[in-house]
């Protein structure tokens, strides 16, 4: 059984179709990458799977479980969770302080965020277990805002990671990376995937190609092709 499943996803937004009976399973320990061009409906095909919007027809299945109509908070707390293409951090907190206010154990506790960041130290251990895995440990206390780029982008990976979820979508996570930053990101999902399902979006395909295990191609709304990386790579008319 796959551990996510979609089937036959529509969506609309006023009269323009978005996605059309979308098919789509993703096996757990397997890195899939969801490729496709400006507007295809990637985004919102991920929005659809991590409950921020619900499909017009069509149901998805996390873990044989009907999730479908599950609230994003209801989602994520059966242990999908996800970055968005746009930055998602608290730029005057510093890197723990990010990692720490995404923890369940003080989402729990419903602090105000804006007002007490816990101190005691087994949430700051937690938390620092996590910028280790992240490779962040050492700009642990640097605010997010005075951090470069690359490592922004791999503490918004972090913030996913808190919750420690089975399952994890990355929403174009190279987005204005350079070649640098990008070869660091690849060593980080390659380790990642050794401990959660993972789903990312890209453009890049050659991203991509080093590091999933398969490749569906998304085009107009329709999912029009699902394959190893080198045999995508090998089909002409999927790569136009
Ligand atoms: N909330 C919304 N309301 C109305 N239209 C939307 C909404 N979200 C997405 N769309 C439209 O749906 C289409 C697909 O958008 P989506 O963001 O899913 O594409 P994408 O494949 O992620 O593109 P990109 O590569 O640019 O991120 C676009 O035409 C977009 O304008
Ligand atoms: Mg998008």
């Amino acid at each position: 059984m796959a551990l996510l499943e979609a089937k036959g996803i529509h969506k609309r937004f006023g009269q323009q179709v978005v996605l059309e009976k979308v098919n789509i399973t993703f096996e757990e320990n397997q890195l899939s990458g969801i490729v496709g061009p400006n507007g295809a409906g990637k985004t919102t095909l991920f929005n659809i799977l991590t409950g921020q919007h619900w499909p017009d027809r069509g149901k998805v299945f996390f873990n044989g479980k009907n999730i479908t109509r599950f609230s994003r908070q209801r989602v994520a707390r059966m242990g999908i969770a996800r970055s968005f293409q746009i930055m998602n951090l608290f730029d005057d907190f510093t890197a723990i302080e990010n990692i720490m206010v995404a923890l369940p154990n003080v989402r729990q506790r419903q602090f105000n965020m804006f007002m007490n960041v816990p101190t005691d130290s087994a949430i700051q251990d937690e938390a620092y277990e996590v910028l280790r895995r992240i490779g962040l440990d050492k700009v642990a206390r640097t605010e997010a805002k005075n951090l470069p780029y690359g490592k922004r982008r791999a503490l918004e990976i972090g913030v996913a990671l808190a919750s420690k979820p089975r399952m994890l979508f990355l929403d174009e996570p190279t987005q204005g990376m350079g070649s640098d930053q990008m070869s660091n990101l690849i060593d980080l999902v390659l380790k990642l995937k050794e401990i959660v399902t993972i789903v990312v979006i890209e453009h890049d395909m050659d991203f991509l190609v080093e590091i999933a295990d398969v490749i569906s191609v998304i085009l107009w709304g329709q999912i029009i092709a699902t394959d190893a990386p080198d045999k995508l790579l090998a089909n002409r008319g999927v790569l136009q």
